[in-house]
């Protein structure tokens, strides 16, 4: 098992107060090596605040989240820098591109940590994903000069660009038509066999969430 997830609550506001509201309540669930999972679920209902608790962006008020043996809470600095830059990859839902960066260099940066310069193998491998998901040609673009689809793309490619071993994605087909919905579905769906990648993705696609091994719809703080 890659992920488990032990009873994981969070809120928002101050618990005194008339404004507290509990998004996930008691949440368990299991993410095995190579297991693709969608979540679905209103808007609302939690989806984005599940995954920034798996992300590390955000702290669960109570509850456990292990990754690989160890609860994340329990990482140093140094442990929760190298999961989350080599061992998670993560689509945005609002894809939070650098604006200053052209999307070559955007899906290039998590590799600079580590490396200093991206190699050749890098340079190769973001070569292939960005020709495979089809915006190859506007590598030199920076992302206001892209359309939201090939932003979030963009976006995908980052994520997937230091192989890592879990990927969260928040609607990675929001702003695609069905052509490039289609082309990223294949492409997360082959990349994350291949290199044998966790998957869960937080979606509203029929179709995407088809492609999963297992679906679940997030609604009233639970995951059924
Ligand atoms: N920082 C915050 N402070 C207060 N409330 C928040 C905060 N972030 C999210 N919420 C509330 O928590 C609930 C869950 O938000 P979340 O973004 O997780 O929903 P979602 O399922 O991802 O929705 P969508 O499908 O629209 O993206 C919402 O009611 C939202 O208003
Ligand atoms: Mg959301």
């Amino acid at each position: 098992m890659i992920l488990k997830l032990k009873n994981v609550s969070k809120g928002y506001g101050d618990p005194q107060k008339s404004n507290y509201r509990k998004v996930l309540d008691e949440i368990n669930l299991e993410v095995y090596e190579n297991q693709k999972i969608a979540i679905a679920g209103p808007s609302g209902s939690g989806k984005t605040t599940l995954l920034n608790l798996i992300g590390t962006l955000d702290k669960a008020d109570s509850g456990e989240i292990i990754f690989k043996g160890t609860n994340i809470i329990e990482y140093s600095d140094e442990q929760l820098a190298h999961f989350r830059n080599r061992q998670l990859g993560f689509v945005f839902q609002f894809h939070h591109l650098l604006p200053q960066c052209t999307l070559w260099e955007n899906v290039l940066l998590p590799v600079l940590p580590f490396k200093k310069i991206a190699g050749k193998t890098e340079k190769e491998w973001a070569e292939y994903l960005l020709r495979k998901v089809g915006i190859w040609e506007q590598r030199n673009q920076k992302p206001s000069e892209l359309s939201g689809g090939e932003c979030q793309r963009t976006a995908v490619v980052r994520a997937l660009i230091n192989k890592p071993q879990l990927i969260l994605a928040d609607e990675p087909t929001g702003a695609l038509d069905e052509k490039n919905a289609l082309n990223l579905t294949e492409l997360l769906n082959h990349i994350s066999s291949e290199e044998g990648i966790s998957l869960v993705v937080v979606t509203h696609s029929a179709e995407l969430a088809s492609q999963m091994d297992k679906i679940y719809q997030l609604k009233d703080g639970q995951l059924r």
